[in-house]
């Protein structure tokens, strides 16, 4: 691997949707080369819990725990200083949940990983999800209570981060929905491809089924690297 491939990985977000973490850890460790974050949904959650992370941080990933927080800001909060303390790099949350739940959970995150000695893991607000097909009137208002919740980052899709910017500057941005040339969209609504969603300003770009449910997810992930770099983002 080069280095501008090297340079790439802590940009791309494995999504490892299995409910299974052998077979997860299986696919985590041949792609090792290619991500330098996986993340670990509701579904290998609810299947392995808090053993899915350390096992995958284990093999070098920053781990990114997408259980899309969404209760009272008490709840919230309790999850979050849990979770926090169990050594993950990212945390999301639905920012539909409002100023005063992110907040709790970005307080929740930071007072668990301040107990157990770790880094705060980075809150990130998710807008409005991919598979829907309009984020209209709600991404703005959603972005501005991640940023008044003193939330790092948010989810969105490619085709909302210019307004992600003009009204959360600074925040980190992660994009899912992302298919590789040919691919088709599945449940997506909203999808771009990682070329094009690297330009467009996102900072971290989260790919699964492109890759995890190609014949070959090796020769996936190559294509995914060369497609990025022939972008030339
Ligand atoms: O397979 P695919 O690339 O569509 O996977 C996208 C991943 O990103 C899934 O794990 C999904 O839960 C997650 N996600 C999303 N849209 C959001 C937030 C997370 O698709 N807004």
């Amino acid at each position: 691997m080069d280095s501008a491939s090297t340079d790439l990985r802590p940009r791309l977000a494995l999504a490892l949707d299995s409910d299974d973490l052998v077979a997860a850890m299986r696919l985590a460790r041949a792609l090792n080369g290619h991500f330098g974050v996986a993340k670990i949904g509701l579904e290998l959650y609810s299947a392995a819990g808090p053993e899915s992370i350390g096992a995958i941080g284990g093999l070098g990933y920053d781990v990114f725990l997408d259980l899309k927080l969404h209760d009272i800001p008490t709840t919230v909060a309790r999850a979050a200083r849990v979770l926090g303390a169990l050594g993950v790099s990212y945390l999301t949350m639905h920012a539909a949940g409002g100023t005063d739940m992110l907040r709790a959970g970005v307080d929740g995150l930071r007072t668990g990983a301040g107990n157990a000695g770790l880094e705060e893991p980075a809150a990130l607000a998710v807008t409005v999800l991919t598979s829907e097909a309009d984020a209209a009137a709600e991404l703005g208002r959603r972005v501005e209570a991640a940023a008044a919740a003193g939330c790092p980052g948010v989810v969105c899709a490619a085709a909302d981060l210019a307004e992600v910017d003009r009204r959360g500057p600074g925040l980190i941005r992660v994009v899912p929905g992302i298919r590789l040339p040919g691919d088709p969209a599945d449940d997506q609504r909203r999808v771009a491809s990682p070329g094009d969603a690297l330009a467009a300003g996102a900072d971290v770009i989260v790919v699964g089924r492109s890759v995890t449910a190609a014949p070959d997810p090796v020769e996936a992930a190559d294509r995914l690297h060369r497609t990025v770099l022939g972008a030339d983002v």
